[in-house]
């Protein structure tokens, strides 16, 4: 189906460094921790940067896997892509763009260019659009937990716009977009989902048509803001019915810079341990988009000590120094249009609702089910193992309070959120956990053992 071209190899490795085995020790967790560079925002400033005609300096990108695996790929689209490590570890340097295909690459014949986006949805998703958008003819796909994730809701949007594509049994990747002429769409999305609102963002600009997406509910607008930041003309209207319509009237981006903040979802892991009572943590230079802030109203609602420093806002994105204190949790339910600004949080904030009074119940998160694993699934079979008792519904799941994790062997099912989880109720529980496949985590948080022990936590590498 396809044949690849040579690309320039990535600086920043793809692999994780981190051990494929850990245990993990009950631990008070204490102090700050300057957590990694926002996933999300990495994506978007290599995305966002390809379509600028000329250099764009790049700051505080996430040294992970799934940011390498979308280097990488625009490395094959004829972009240069120079990054390397900052004194905090997260890279540094600059992409060469604009991504869009000459009528030379459209012509050569080559063949599709074979795109390997490992683990991550985002990147193929989001590069979907862009390359739809610029007429490249390409082939995403990934590995075997990427190749069992839906990729229609991103086709539909596409086609409708003009694009010819192909994927597995109609619905899964690899995914094949033959270069076409798109047009603009007015789109009526079935899911609140920013990958797909973005797609059809990064489709038009890169393609110069006028088009508009309408969503059940907002989703983080990462996008949007840094195209905005950009120079791009976008604007979001809210339906009074809780929806989010966004158009965008494409110009080229202008832009210079662009900077990811730090990964709420990272710092999640430390705020459930913090709120669930090993100790205060501390995690500044925090992304608080508005669309990433919903664990910690989840924590706030349930009692937890939070607090917001120095709050501003960096290329466009509200950023903050947040710090969250012990307290007695109380119970919660998570639903509607909290779940989409909570949704890659929903597995550790079980933690917090199993060791909370009440307990936890999420309703609303069948998106869940077709993350880098069956999150609901396998956060039910990881807790179990630890000793906890979940309830699995079709969309969600309830956890009931007043309990504690005890000491396990759990296998991450290669999902890093999983993973993490597993290591944050070791933290929280009475006694050791053994994770398999926790190399998951290099795919977003590579420094995360790191971090673990700068906050007081154990762990050790056990053998294969
Ligand atoms: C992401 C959007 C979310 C999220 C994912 C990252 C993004 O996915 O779960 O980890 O960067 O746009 P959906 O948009 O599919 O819900």
């Amino acid at each position: 189906m396809s044949a690849s071209r040579p690309g320039t190899p990535s600086r920043v490795r793809r692999g994780s460094d981190l051990p494929d085995r850990v245990r993990i020790h009950p631990a008070a967790l204490a102090g700050s921790v300057a957590v990694t560079g926002d996933k999300s925002l990495s994506h978007r400033c290599l995305l966002v940067g390809s379509l600028v005609d000329g250099s764009v300096e790049l700051q505080g990108l996430a040294p992970s896997a799934d940011v390498a695996a979308t280097a990488d790929a625009l490395r094959l689209l004829g972009c240069t892509v120079e990054l390397e490590a900052a004194a905090d570890g997260r890279l540094q340097g600059r992409i060469v763009g604009p991504i869009v295909a000459s009528v030379a690459d459209r012509n050569s014949g080559a063949g599709p260019i074979a795109i390997d986006c490992g683990n991550s949805g985002t990147t193929l998703r989001m590069l979907a659009g862009l390359v739809a958008g610029s007429g490249h003819h390409v082939v995403l796909d990934g590995d075997a937990s990427l190749r069992r994730r839906p990729v229609d809701r991103v086709t539909a949007p596409l086609g409708a716009m003009g694009a010819t594509t192909h994927a597995r049994d109609g619905r899964l990747p690899p995914l094949e977009i033959v270069p076409s002429t798109l047009a603009g769409v007015r789109w009526d999305s079935p899911v609140a989902s920013a990958q797909v609102k973005s797609a059809v963002l990064l489709a038009s600009v890169a393609a110069g048509v006028t088009s508009e997406v309408r969503s059940p509910h907002a989703s983080r607008d990462h996008t949007e803001r840094m195209l905005r930041h950009a120079g791009v003309d976008v604007h979001t209207v809210d339906g009074a019915d809780g929806s989010e319509t966004v158009r965008v009237i494409p110009t080229r981006p202008t832009v210079r810079s662009l900077s990811a903040s730090r990964d709420p979802s990272a710092a999640a892991f430390w705020h459930v341990a913090a709120a669930c009572g090993t100790g205060t943590i501390s995690t500044p230079e925090l992304c608080l988009n508005p669309g990433r802030t919903g664990a910690l109203d989840v924590l706030q609602a349930m009692g937890a000590r939070i607090s917001i420093d120095g709050s501003r806002e960096v290329d466009g994105e509200p950023v903050g120094d947040v710090a969250v204190a012990p307290a007695e949790l109380s119970a919660a339910v998570i639903d509607g249009a909290l779940v989409v600004r909570c949704l890659d949080e929903l597995p550790v904030l079980a933690l917090a609702g199993a060791l909370s009074a009440g307990g936890l119940e999420v309703r609303d998160a069948a998106e869940l089910r077709v993350k880098e694993s069956d999150r609901i699934s396998v956060l039910a079979t990881t807790l179990r193992a630890l000793g906890l008792a979940i309830e699995e519904r079709p969309d969600g799941f309830h956890v009931p309070g007043g309990q504690r994790p005890g000491p396990g062997r759990v296998d991450a099912h290669g999902d890093h959120r999983i993973a993490m989880t597993a290591a944050i109720a070791a933290c929280l529980g009475t006694g050791p956990v053994d994770i398999d496949g926790f190399a998951a985590v290099g795919t977003s948080y590579p420094g995360f053992l790191d971090d673990l022990a700068a906050l007081g936590g154990r762990a050790e590498a056990l053998d294969g």
